[in-house]
């Protein structure tokens, strides 16, 4: 597939523009991205292009009915200025299982993975190479075939464009555990990385951040009752030194980073529960002081610890731990990301 990658260079990059000492998340695009066409049954016209508006129908049914869904990557460098991806072929499946539930087909794994390397290699220069900043993959894929008929389209487009980005959140990260609204139901597309599912976010969250909060951690639907997760991260809760995280089900994600996370706890002996946690457990612990640790892990957020959480009108504080569980985690999931050490479980991906 990667001899058929037609390749369209941009005429200047802007990469001179760039400020790479001061980047904040996915504002800043790189000069390139990825373009596949869903045409006639089957994936065509694979492409790199410069990075610029794309032309679509106003009927497109992306426009009407939401049929969009994406993936969250990113790709590092190491001290040998080596290019790096983490478990890539996760995204890839997880791009298929989000496809299968909102009806857009199946992407091959070659035309994903050879777009991909094929613009990492050409727009090489933009991976961050300083601490803590990363080149931020978005793969997309939505429906650009039209209609105003309330049916999947016939045709789609997958796109994939970077950006060179740094940390998500930028300071503390205070929660607010939503008592109302909810981000997924049984049934629903919770799991999929829909479009939708953050469109629906949107107008709790503004709630939550009026009110000085950075995200709103999700409780179950029905009950209210169950800690779920964040609105761009799972959720961890240190108990004593248990770490407890929800299963997942219809309508919580499988996050890359919980599942690598939950590897890494069991190899170093951290007491790990993976369980249903109510709210009013939570409460508990942190009126008695065994509530020691909360964070959210996602690629975008890597792992984030939670200063704070309001609920029922009160706030309650996490205490100041600095080499608690999320700093130990974070150092040891970001040095095998950026290959600082050995990778026991094959999850680095040397491009
Ligand atoms: N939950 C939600 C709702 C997310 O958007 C994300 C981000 O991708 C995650 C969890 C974490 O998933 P991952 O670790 O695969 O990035
Ligand atoms: C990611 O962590 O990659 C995500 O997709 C979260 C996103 C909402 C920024």
């Amino acid at each position: 597939m990667e001899s058929n990658i037609r390749v369209k260079l941009i005429e200047k990059s802007k990469i001179d523009t760039v400020d790479f000492n001061n980047l904040t998340f996915g504002g800043i695009f790189s000069d390139h991205m990825f373009v596949c066409d869903y045409i006639d049954g089957e994936w065509k016209n694979a492409s790199i292009e410069p990075y610029a508006p794309i032309s679509l129908n106003p009927s497109a049914k992306i426009f009407h009915y939401g049929q969009s869904i994406f993936e969250g990557m990113k790709a590092y460098k190491d001290a040998d200025n080596k290019t790096l991806l983490f478990r890539p072929l996760d995204n890839h499946k997880r791009l298929n299982k989000s496809a299968e539930r909102l009806v857009i087909p199946q992407i091959p794994e070659d035309i994903f993975m050879d777009g991909l390397k094929k613009l990492l290699e050409i727009d090489n220069k933009w991976i961050p190479t300083n601490e803590g900043s990363s080149l931020y993959i978005r793969p997309f894929i939505f429906a650009s075939g039209e209609g105003f008929h309330a049916s999947p389209a016939n045709a789609y487009k997958l796109i994939i464009c970077t950006a060179p980005s740094g940390a998500y959140f930028s300071g503390d990260v205070k929660v607010l555990i939503e008592e109302k609204y909810a981000r997924a139901a049984n049934g629903g597309v919770g799991f999929a990385k829909a479009g939708g599912n953050y469109a629906a976010q949107f107008y709790p969250t503004k709630l939550a951040t009026d009110k000085g909060y950075q995200q709103v951690i999700w409780t179950d639907d029905n009950t209210h009752q169950y800690i779920e997760e964040a609105g761009a991260m799972n959720i961890f809760i240190r108990i004593n030194d248990t770490l407890i995280t929800s299963p997942t089900s219809d309508r919580i994600l499988d996050g890359i980073t919980r599942k690598s996370i939950l590897q890494i706890a069991e190899d170093k002996n951290i007491p790990v529960e993976v369980r249903k946690i109510t709210v009013s457990e939570v409460v508990e612990a942190a009126e008695n002081g065994s509530l020691k640790e909360m964070f959210g892990a996602g690629t975008a957020a890597v792992i984030s610890p939670i200063s704070g959480f309001g609920f029922d009108n009160k706030e309650y504080d996490l205490p100041k731990i600095t080499d608690g569980y999320a700093t130990n985690l974070k150092k040891y999931i970001t040095d095998i990301q950026t290959n600082k050490s050995e990778d026991p479980y094959g999850w680095r991906v040397q491009l």
